[in-house]
């Protein structure tokens, strides 16, 4: 289980116990550690994620109950100069195995260690290379690729162990970068227009779910910096105008980059500049999931699918109960069966599978614009 976050688990069920279950604990994000926000509340924020995702990710252990658990795909190492930051490199030895709190990226050492401190002892620690044999359910045997004593060495020297790799990666991330488009000066506009209104107009569900302006400012080498701005009410690219205000989502995104998504039609830009996290960003109010789904909808296929998947997304007719409440089943995100992860505390409904929450007397999605849940008291 990496991407993979299966909603119907009782499906899972039916192929039978699983002997070995690997699954991403780690974060894979750009929140909150991109965001143009007081340092404090972001440190908070940050704990939040990191917590959340290794809940849920013990959710999941609990749910599909396998024998051994694999936790896997996942810390990312960030090897760019520029990037170093966001490793958590705030192991200091065996005691402190927690790592730095408010680092999304935890590693495989953080997450064994909470499972064994919520009970299961099934965990096994794995690196690139190292071979499980098993059979069924019997652990065979565990072979790293490095000797036992440096296997923790990784761990307890991470600082080193990213130097180390940094170093031996150096010419690949520079030969990358040297793909990358020239900043030539000549304004992103026009190219912007053609390449996003076609696309807002055809994607009226997710255009109106966006719901207002948004600013997109793209610096350049020589401190120059363009704006424009993304107007999904009106489905057009424009220039900044009199009255636009504060953009309530804003980007900001070195124009090379922005050139080099252009010139090579890239239809993803949250798999691509989003995920590099070489970008900042700032919003007023909730995230908003239709917004990033525009970005990764960059073609006319992908938008219509997508478009027409929000529409459909309102089935709610299935309800369920929870602590005094009847509410539809299918939570209104991605349809996680709320039977299941849906967690209640006070007026307060939290679907497990993202952390989305709604204000259960109004229905009201307090994690994004749009997604009303049905919601009723039990008396
Ligand atoms: S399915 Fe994503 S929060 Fe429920």
């Amino acid at each position: 289980m990496n991407d993979a976050r299966p909603v119907d688990m009782d499906v899972l069920d039916e192929f039978g116990g699983v002997d070995v279950h690997l699954l991403q604990y780690s974060g894979a994000i750009w929140y909150p550690m991109v965001y143009d926000m007081p340092k404090g509340s972001k440190r908070r924020f940050a704990e939040q994620k990191r917590q959340r995702g290794m809940d849920r990710a013990r959710s999941y252990v609990d749910q599909v109950a396998g024998t051994w658990v694999v936790p896997s795909a996942g810390p990312p190492a960030f090897l760019d100069p520029e990037l170093r930051y966001l490793n958590d490199e705030g192991r200091v030895d065996r005691e402190t195995l927690g790592g730095d709190p408010s680092n999304i990226f935890p590693d495989q050492i953080t997450f064994l260690d909470q499972m064994k401190r919520n009970g299961n002892d099934g965990g096994l620690l794995f690196i690139p290379g190292t071979v499980g044999d098993f059979k069924g359910k019997e652990l065979v045997a565990l072979t790293h690729p490095v000797p036992e004593a440096e296997v923790m060495d990784i761990f307890e020297n991470k600082t080193a162990y990213l130097d180390a790799f940094a170093a031996r990666q150096a010419s690949v991330l520079e030969a990358e970068k040297a793909t990358w488009a020239e900043d030539d000066g000549v304004p992103l506009l026009g190219a912007l227009k053609a390449k996003f209104e076609p696309i807002m107009a055809a994607s009226p569900l997710i255009s109106e779910g966006i719901g207002y302006p948004v600013g997109l400012e793209m610096a350049s080498s020589d401190g120059s910096v363009e704006t424009v701005v993304l107007d999904f009410p009106a489905r057009t690219v424009r220039e900044p105008q009199e009255g636009d205000g504060k953009y309530r989502y804003g980007f900001r995104i070195a124009a090379e980059l922005v050139r080099t998504v252009l010139r090579d039609d890239e239809p993803d830009w949250v798999n691509t500049i989003f995920l590099s996290t070489r970008f900042t960003t700032w919003r007023i109010g909730g995230y908003n999931e239709f917004l990033y789904t525009f970005f990764k909808c960059l073609t006319d296929e992908r938008i219509a699918y997508a478009d027409g998947w929000f529409s459909e997304a309102h089935d709610d007719t299935a309800s369920t109960e929870l602590d005094g409440w009847e509410v539809q089943r299918r939570c209104p995100h991605l349809k996680a069966d709320l039977s299941k992860f849906g967690v209640v505390d006070g007026g307060k409904l939290t679907c497990n599978l993202h952390g989305w929450q709604w204000d259960l007397e109004s229905g009201r999605c307090l994690t994004s614009s749009g997604h009303e849940l049905r919601a009723k008291k039990l008396t």
